[in-house]
């Protein structure tokens, strides 16, 4: 089984890596996990550039990527209330062509980290809706991390109640994958 996981930070240090790496460490040992590292080099969504002569490479990395994973995993950072504009972007690039699209069917689950208390909340909420919108059977469970830059200690959270939601979360994830693969 392979989880393919968009962070929607940039930035090395990232709290929301942090948190990605957590939710990975609890997968069962038989699933393995990629980051996809190349959000940054993603253009804007255009539909001038959606067609197989004007394809960004990077975008059809993504959807290969997307396609080749049995679940995705989003972890996300509240940006002005919502998510930043390269996971959204990601989202977007994955949702298209219109019927075919690889993210349709493929089970997903939405964590986020925050430097705030209300732990990407609005971030998470809309994490879902997007992707639920896009065609992926969504968890509607989320995992929050508030206050993150004081949550993490040695690659784990340090919320005792936190660490075994997320772990909750992620193997969640895992068996909807089973349920897909039993069910088809
Ligand atoms: C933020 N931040 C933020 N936090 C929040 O709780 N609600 C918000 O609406 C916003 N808005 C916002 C906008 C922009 C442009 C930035 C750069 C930041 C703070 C944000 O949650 C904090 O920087 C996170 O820790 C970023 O996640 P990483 O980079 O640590 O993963």
């Amino acid at each position: 089984m392979n989880v393919l996981v968009l962070v929607g930070s940039l930035r090395p240090d990232s709290t929301n890596r942090r948190l990605a790496d957590a939710a990975v460490a609890h997968l069962p040992a038989d699933v393995q996990a990629t980051v996809f590292e190349r959000l940054a080099d993603l253009p804007h969504y255009s539909e001038e550039l959606d067609h197989d002569d004007a394809l960004p490479e990077v975008a059809r990395d993504l959807r290969e990527a997307v396609a080749d994973a049995d679940a995705l995993l989003l972890v996300t950072p509240e940006y002005n209330g919502s998510l930043p504009s390269a996971l959204k972007n990601a989202v977007d690039w994955t949702s298209r062509p219109r019927g075919a699209s690889a993210i349709a069917g493929t089970p997903a689950a939405v964590l986020g980290a925050s430097g705030s208390p209300r732990a990407a909340q609005w971030a998470r909420e809309d994490g879902v809706r997007v992707l639920r919108v896009a065609g992926a059977d969504v968890l509607e469970d989320t995992v929050g991390v508030g206050s993150a830059f004081q949550a993490f200690a040695d690659g784990r959270l340090t919320d005792p109640e936190l660490d075994d939601a997320l772990r909750g979360l992620v193997r969640r994830l895992a068996e909807q994958v089973r349920a897909h693969r039993t069910a088809a």
